[in-house]
């Protein structure tokens, strides 16, 4: 079964071989315990309804050694939210001095931050009034070319940037759904009280007017905004959606601690040392321990194997706040599809496929349909559980139509298995840097912020 699996998992690792990668040695330093910063999280329906991944553009990069940062240098920042959830979880957070509130995509696939900034020649269309206004700002500097995360030399360098005509840094990639980001790259401190903020960091300033939000690149990258401000822990509770076109509800966002946390249970963070050469790994993902599935009392039949990454690097499972749906590779999504078809194969809508993704999809009464196919069991390592329950295992699209939120990989042309916040719904889940671990505990999170 095993060596099915994996023949399956080459296969697909043959398809996306191309992808480049790099590999960053894992130094976190414990930083300020006592930071605890929480903000309201809002989801909202997202412009573009596919994920928002890491970048799969990155680079040729070698494998870096970073030195250990030092314990003392954190600032004891203080600050909580509540955050939008398309569903995107989105959040504000104040950015420059004096602050401007910046509505921000928070996505634990990405790397680098970016914001909407007016540009300075009269736009053709006008900006979003929600945009960033760097003239405004005292702490605002923008990256020259000689900076050494410009020079595409730098071994570490993550981001594919260059030099533009007016010898400033230049950023353009693309996610994983073929959404192109691109700006120029600046510093910026974000600024969460008249105490507390953060010395400048690299963000991307975006042109392009069209989006409302920006993005808080919270993966493991060297720039991501967790690193760059030294954060050793933040946490997400992502409230229930509403139906389609209800208000969006509010969840929490907290950087630091999170006074919950003592309920939450933990998995580790999976790491690989960089002498394991892995092309379709992404080192800068969270990749979880996920053993198996199970869909009601029925424990599918799928490896733990299926869930890791190959030696090519092909399986590994990343969770991602940033990704609406869940992926899953082939042969594993086969098994779930399978197992669906068994319980309510003759109440499934015959070839209608949602979004180009969603093709496990019904009409009709999806709390009963949702009943029959059971609850969705996420199982971990060491016997930790994230259960989706029954009534909530169909989503509405629509319509009348609700969807089993999974679809496969090779629809987004990834090769490993993601976790979409839809099933991170009415939970914290924490990443917790410092000690490489994600924690996850059960919440109601319209309550999560008060
Ligand atoms: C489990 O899956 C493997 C590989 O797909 C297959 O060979 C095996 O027969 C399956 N076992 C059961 C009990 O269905």
């Amino acid at each position: 079964m095993a060596a099915l699996c994996n023949s399956i998992l080459l296969l697909l690792c043959f398809f996306t071989a191309s992808l480049p990668f790099s590999i960053q040695k894992p130094t976190k330093t414990p930083l300020d315990n006592s930071l605890s910063l929480s903000f309201p999280l809002t989801s909202i329906p997202h412009p573009n309804p596919k994920p928002l991944l890491s970048s799969l553009s990155s680079s040729t990069a070698q494998p870096v050694k970073r030195p250990p940062t030092t314990a003392t240098s954190s600032p004891p920042y203080n600050y909580r939210s509540a955050f939008k959830y398309s569903m995107a979880l989105v959040v504000s957070l104040p950015i420059g001095t004096p602050p401007q509130t910046q509505q921000m995509v928070l996505d634990t696939g990405s790397q680098l931050s970016w914001i909407q900034c007016n540009k300075k020649a009269p736009p053709k269309k006008p900006p979003p009034t929600t945009s960033f206004d760097p003239s405004l700002s005292s702490s605002f500097s923008v990256l020259p070319c000689n900076h050494p995360i410009c020079k595409p030399r730098v071994p570490d360098f993550t981001l594919p940037t260059s030099c533009d005509q007016n010898r400033l840094c230049h950023y353009s990639y693309f996610y994983a759904d073929g959404t192109l980001a691109e700006g120029n790259l600046v510093r910026e401190k974000f600024t969460f009280s008249s105490t507390q903020s953060t010395p400048p960091l690299i963000l991307g300033c975006a042109t392009d007017t069209s989006d409302a939000q920006g993005i808080l690149g919270m993966n493991l990258g060297r720039l991501s905004f967790a690193n760059q401000a030294k954060i050793s822990k933040f946490s997400y509770c992502t409230p229930l959606r509403p139906n389609h076109g209800g208000a969006p509800p509010s969840g929490g966002f907290y950087l630091g601690q999170n006074p919950n946390s003592r309920t939450f249970q933990y998995v580790n963070i999976l790491t690989f040392s960089e002498s394991q050469r892995m092309p379709n790994f992404d080192p800068r993902a969270f990749t979880l321990p996920l053993v198996g599935l199970r869909l009601g009392a029925i424990k599918l039949n799928i490896s733990a194997e299926c869930f890791r990454p190959n030696a090519g690097g092909v399986g590994q499972t990343m969770i991602d706040s940033g990704s609406e749906y869940t992926y899953l590779v082939e042969e594993t999504y086969d098994k779930v599809r399978g197992e669906v078809v068994r319980l309510v194969g003759p109440k499934l809508k015959k070839g209608y496929v949602y979004e180009g993704v969603l093709d496990m999809c019904f009409d009709g009464d999806a709390v009963l349909i949702g009943r029959q196919i059971g609850d969705l069991v996420f199982e971990y390592e060491k016997g930790v559980e994230v259960v989706v329950d029954k009534e909530r295992v169909l989503g509405d699209v629509g319509g009348g139509v609700h969807c089993l939120g999974i679809g496969r990989s090779d629809s987004l042309a990834i090769p490993g298995n993601i976790i979409g916040n839809v099933h991170q719904q009415n939970m914290w889940v924490e990443y917790d840097l410092a000690n490489r671990r994600v924690g996850f505990g059960r919440a109601d999170c319209s309550r999560s912020v008060q």
